[in-house]
């Protein structure tokens, strides 16, 4: 039987792609996210809770991306973090994920944009699967990308793709 986890991690992704109506690129963004974060919160054994509230978070954590764009013509990070929670309350609103879940997956996604203060490995992980796809889909210099390696990066499989995606020896 399948479990309980990968079912509401399902239901949600399938709103998620109904909810971005046809926009390829934000569709592909976050389940890109959303493949790297499970790889890496896999790899590095968070328990089940983390896990959970890391794909979730994951998968909404652009979510108020079309609103930022028809609101303010931007999606910058800032934007986002004030349009974002009630968005996320709304989506999750009938789905069985717990109050508490709920609050944590609301504080990763208005902060993912925020590089200080990593406080959690669900956090740390999202802001490394996130940057993993915004460097290819938008073009980080190899530079920025090492930048990244010892400034951002911590967790030992987020370094490991990190190294193989785009820093290989030639
Ligand atoms: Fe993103």
């Amino acid at each position: 039987m399948k479990d309980e986890k990968s079912k509401i991690t399902a239901v949600a992704i399938e709103k998620m792609i109904d909810f971005y109506q046809g926009n390829l690129r934000d569709i592909e963004h976050f389940l890109k996210v959303w493949a790297y974060a499970k790889t890496i919160g896999e790899q590095e054994s968070v328990d089940e809770n983390t896990q959970g509230i890391l794909e979730l978070a994951a998968v909404v954590h652009d979510i108020s991306c079309p609103l930022c764009r028809e609101k303010y013509g931007n999606t910058n990070g800032k934007n986002q973090e004030l349009e974002s929670e009630p968005l996320v309350k709304e989506f999750l609103e009938g789905m069985p994920v717990s109050e508490q879940k709920v609050e944590r997956i609301i504080w990763l996604v208005t902060h993912h944009h925020t590089y200080t203060n990593i406080d959690g490995i669900d956090y740390q992980i999202l802001i490394e699967a996130d940057f993993l796809v915004n460097a290819s889909e938008s073009n980080f210099s190899k530079v920025s990308i090492e930048n990244a390696k010892s400034s951002i990066f911590k967790t030992a499989a987020g370094c490991r793709l990190l190294e193989s995606i785009f820093l290989r020896e030639e």
